[in-house]
């Protein structure tokens, strides 16, 4: 009898199942077509960067992802029922405390414990009984990220969270958002116009373009130690951009966030 060997392909159906998988998934508005045929897999735990143009169907393809969007009933279009979005804007209710903002449309008991852990996470704890309207835009979407936190999704949607956040703020989010992908380990897919954003982050970034992913690129090293390992990427991703790359030094900072800060200190 002969004995078989897995070929190397074979270790593939080894892997888990994707908790996000699109086919050739369209959307269009009117006689618009803003997403164009597109295939897409999320692993659990992979923590995707989606880049692209303003108007190039990032937010679209994420309000799919997010279940808010219509689609055809004739598409595949497979999400994970435990998902979370957090917008550029934190969306809190200005009239709830803050904990009540997080704890909100929360079912089974202990909410009041639950928002707590959460936003003592993000490092919040003193804030609980805030007013929204009284927290800087930093606190804001510490927030937004505890409110998506508790619900322990499978898929974390983050669609431009740091935008409107100065480049300081923007970096210690970045390690937040990190250490909760850490303990948590959801999917994560965060829609960015900002290369060097994407780089720190991800392990893949995805470029979108009239609708198609149009590159997709891997990013093997260690986060923390990519400004040298990232800088061929970083000229490539910018070029699918139609950007040419300059030496920037906030990849730099990003890479070293504590020399960085010490230095804008000084
Ligand atoms: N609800 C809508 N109705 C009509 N057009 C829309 C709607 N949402 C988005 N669009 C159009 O689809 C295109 C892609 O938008 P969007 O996904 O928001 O882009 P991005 O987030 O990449 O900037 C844009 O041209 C936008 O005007
Ligand atoms: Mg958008």
């Amino acid at each position: 009898m002969a004995v078989t060997f897995p070929l190397p392909g074979e270790a593939a159906s080894a892997r888990p199942e994707p908790v996000v998988r699109l086919r050739g998934f369209s959307r269009a508005f009117g006689a618009t077509k803003v997403l164009d045929s597109l295939d897409l897999d999320i692993a659990p735990g992979e923590f995707v960067a989606l880049i692209g143009r303003s108007g190039s169907g990032k937010t679209t393809l994420l309000r799919t992802l997010a279940g808010l969007d219509s689609h055809d009933g004739g598409q595949e279009v497979a999400i994970p029922a435990a998902r979370a979005v957090v917008f550029q804007d934190s969306r809190l209710l200005p009239w709830k405390r803050v904990w009540k903002n997080v704890g909100l449309g929360l079912t089974g008991g202990e909410v009041r414990a639950r928002a707590e852990a959460a936003l003592r996470e993000v490092g919040l704890g003193h804030r609980l009984d805030a007013w929204p309207l009284t927290l800087s835009g930093g606190e804001a979407q510490r927030a937004a990220l505890a409110r998506a936190l508790v619900r322990e999704p499978k898929l974390l949607l983050l669609d431009e969270p740091f935008a409107a956040l100065d480049a300081l703020t923007r970096l210690r989010m970045h390690e937040l958002v990190l250490s909760l992908w850490q303990t948590h380990r959801p999917a994560v897919l965060i829609v960015t116009h900002d290369v060097d954003e994407a780089i720190a982050l991800a392990d893949r970034v995805l470029v979108l373009d009239r609708g198609r992913i149009v590159a997709e690129e891997r990013i093997e090293a260690a986060r923390g130690q990519r400004t040298a390992a990232v800088r061929r990427l970083r000229a490539v991703l910018l070029g699918h951009l139609g950007v040419e790359a300059a030496e920037g030094s906030y990849a730099d900072l990003v890479a070293h966030p504590r020399a960085g800060w010490l230095a804008a200190a000084e």
